[in-house]
C-alpha cells in the first residue's frame, strides 16, 4: 500500500504585487513529497524557497493552484484551521531560533504540548524524552542566553519535535551555525527522521545541510529547475553540493 503523500503542490504559483505590477516568486511548481522523506528545496538567495515552505506551512497563500498537506487543502481551511493543522501536525524550525528568553530551556520546548493541553506528567516525559535525543537533557533548567548557538538551534528542533509531529519544515537551519554544529544538528534531525519516520523539508543554499538531504529539489527563479532523488551511498560520502 503506498502511504498517502504528505505534501501535494499542482500549478502553485505566488506573485506579489510591485510597482511595475507583479513579479512571481513561484512560477506553475508542481511538486509531490511522500511520508519519510528528508528532502530540501535548494537554490541562491531569492530562488522562492522561503516563499515556497510558507505556503505548504499555510503561513502564507498562494495566488494560484492548490496546496494539499496531509490530505488537507489548505486554501480551504480558515484561519483556525490553518492554526490547527499547525500546532497538531507541523513543526517548524528557522535560521534565528526563536526562543523565548525568560523561559528555560524546559519550558520553550514544553510550550507546543500546553497549546496540545496535554496533561503535566505526560508532558514532562516527551519534553524529556526529545532532550534527551538532542543531547540536551542536563541543559534543561537552562535558559536561551546560557547556551551557544548550536545549543539554542538543537532545543528549537526539539521544540519542533516535541509533539511528534508529521512534518518538520526547516527554513535555513543552519545559518548561524559553524560547521561542526551545523553537522550535529543535521545528524539529529536525520536520526529523528530515520527513528520516528518524521518528514523533513528543508529549504537551503548551504552545502553542508545538501550533502545530508536524500532528495535535492533546486529553485530558479521561482521555477523548480532540477529534482534529483540520491542514494544512500551518495548521501553517506558526504556528495558536494555544485547545484548552483
Ligand atoms: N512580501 C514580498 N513582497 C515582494 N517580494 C517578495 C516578498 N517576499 C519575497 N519576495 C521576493 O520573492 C523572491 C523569493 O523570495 P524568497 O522566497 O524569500 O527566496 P529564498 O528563500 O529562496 O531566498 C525574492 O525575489 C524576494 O525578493
Ligand atoms: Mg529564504
Amino acid at each position: 500500500m503506498t502511504a498517502e503523500p504528505v505534501i501535494v503542490i499542482n500549478g502553485v504559483s505566488r506573485l506579489y504585487p510591485v510597482s511595475s505590477g507583479s513579479f512571481a516568486a513561484l512560477s506553475d511548481i508542481e511538486l509531490t513529497i511522500a511520508a519519510g522523506e528528508f528532502s530540501g528545496l535548494v537554490g541562491p538567495s531569492g530562488s522562492g524557497k522561503t516563499t515556497l515552505l510558507n505556503l505548504i506551512g499555510s503561513l502564507d497563500a498562494p495566488t494560484s493552484g492548490e496546496i494539499i498537506v496531509l490530505g488537507q487543502k489548505v486554501q480551504e481551511l480558515d484561519a483556525r484551521g490553518a492554526a490547527r493543522l499547525r500546532r497538531d501536525q507541523l513543526g517548524f524550525i528557522f535560521q534565528t531560533y526563536n526562543l523565548l528568553p525568560v523561559y528555560t530551556v524546559f519550558e520553550n520546548v514544553e510550550f507546543p504540548l500546553l497549546l496540545l493541553q496535554m496533561e503535566r506528567q505526560k508532558r514532562r516525559d516527551a519534553v524529556m524524552d526529545i532532550l534527551e535525543r538532542v543531547g540536551l537533557a542536563d541543559r534543561a533548567g537552562s535558559r536561551p542566553a546560557q547556551l551557544s548557538g548550536g545549543e539554542c538551534q538543537r532545543v528549537a528542533i526539539a521544540r519542533a519535535m516535541v509533539k511528534h509531529p508529521s512534518l518538520v519544515l526547516a527554513d535555513e537551519p543552519t545559518a548561524n551555525l559553524d560547521a561542526d554544529n551545523s553537522h550535529r544538528i543535521l545528524q539529529t534531525m536525520l536520526t529523528l527522521n530515520r527513528d520516528l519516520g518524521t518528514t523533513f523539508l528543508f529549504a537551503t543554499h548551504d552545502d553542508k545541510v545538501i550533502q545530508y538531504l536524500r532528495r535535492v529539489i533546486v529553485l530558479f527563479d521561482g521555477r523548480i529547475a532540477q529534482d534529483e532523488v540520491r542514494d544512500e551511498t551518495a548521501v553517506s560520502a558526504g556528495t558536494p553540493g555544485g547545484y548552483f
